[in-house]
């Protein structure tokens, strides 16, 4: 295509993509890639499960390879993630064959976090400290599954993430990373939540919202609200992980299941390309017009394949900017051509 997006939007943000190693390592898709994009996030590279599998035994491999080919095209690195309650190791949990106490919690995800970030000093702009640690449902404002990090070591391993990594590398932009922003709920929890967590002097820079959105879009006025809220108790707002699939989220409020789509035809009509092109440009849009407090946009696949929301719905989907071989969809156009 004549424009790019990392031209068109030069002057407001950088706009990422979620990338995989075989892919940087496709010079076709490396093309599109470092033509199109300003910033890159490892799509599962610099996971804690990736980066240290064993306690002790870190992995920097792939990662690297990710920041250098970033480096090397002039690109940022959005960091993801340090500390992921539902996905860390298994290891981190146990201790010499029992459920590990909270000392030895703190202390690994000290070491963990401290261990990553120096390494990536100075190549990663910021980092998504914490992923989805706050529920949608629940007494506990962090995460209370079986074996989270909350049972163990209470709301100190959620500030002491954030005190580490300020500490390991002062100039990256520390991020909250959650999704369903969309649901009101939600949305309010991971406020009230953040909002403390500042006041408490907790060194939180912004707030990253997924974005995993679909056919039945996101109001705009609702959008606009959302992160004038987060920008209004000092954090800059990113969209870390966007896709649009071509299914609705939800149905009558409720979250929709692979089952629950298997009737639904998954021809990509013509209409539901220009639904989603509006809504597209309609997200693009509210950013722009509200950047200072909006300051990036990631898609989570540089272009449509075969990724997790096809494994997950069992369904094809198109959520992406790029077709599958690459070229610019209508939503493309309809981001670039404001
Ligand atoms: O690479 C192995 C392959 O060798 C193996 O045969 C196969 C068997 O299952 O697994 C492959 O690894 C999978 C990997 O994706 C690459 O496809 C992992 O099992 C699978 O768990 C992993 O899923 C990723 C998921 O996060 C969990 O880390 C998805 O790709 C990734 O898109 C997804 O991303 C998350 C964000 O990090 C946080 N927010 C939600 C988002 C979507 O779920």
């Amino acid at each position: 295509p004549q424009y790019s997006l990392k031209d068109a939007y030069r002057n407001y943000f950088p706009i990422g993509a979620a990338v995989l190693p075989n892919q940087i390592n496709n010079s076709k898709i490396a093309n599109l890639i470092t033509t199109q994009f300003s910033s890159i996030t490892a799509a599962n590279d610099m996971k804690p499960t990736y980066l240290q599998p064993k306690e002790g035994v870190f992995n920097f491999n792939v990662g690297d390879k990710i920041v250098s080919f970033a480096t090397k095209n002039n690109m940022k690195v959005r960091g993801h993630t340090l500390v992921w309650p539902r996905k860390m190791p298994k290891w981190f949990y146990y201790s010499q064959g029992k459920a590990v106490g909270k000392d030895l919690l703190l202390k690994r995800i000290e070491t963990h976090v401290n261990t990553v970030v120096q390494h990536y000093k100075g190549k990663t702009y910021c980092w998504d400290v914490v992923n989805e640690a706050i529920p949608f449902f629940g007494p506990n404002p962090l995460d209370s599954n079986k074996d989270s990090l909350y049972i163990i070591a209470g709301e100190e391993y959620f500030d002491k993430a954030f005190y580490v990594a300020r500490k390991a590398d002062p100039n990256a932009k520390l991020f909250y990373n959650d999704n369903g922003f969309e649901w009101k709920k939600k949305r309010d929890r991971i406020f009230e939540y953040l909002k403390k967590a500042k006041a408490r002097g907790v060194p939180i820079d912004g707030v990253g919202m997924q974005g995993h959105w679909g056919i039945d879009g996101i109001s705009e006025a609702y959008l606009r609200e959302t992160i004038k809220m987060f920008s209004s108790i000092g954090l800059e707002v990113q969209i870390t992980e966007l896709d649009i699939s071509i299914y609705p989220i939800r149905s009558s409020g409720k979250v929709m299941k692979a089952a629950d789509l298997k009737s639904t035809s998954d021809a990509y009509t013509e209409q539901i390309q220009t639904k989603q092109a509006q809504i597209y440009s309609m997200i693009f849009r509210v950013c722009r017009e509200m950047k200072g407090q909006v300051t990036g946009i990631t898609l989570w696949s540089p272009y449509d394949w075969a990724n997790y929301l096809t494994k997950r719905m069992g369904k094809k989907n198109y959520p992406y900017l790029f077709d599958e071989n690459l070229q610019p969809k209508k939503s493309f156009h309809d981001v670039v051509n404001f």
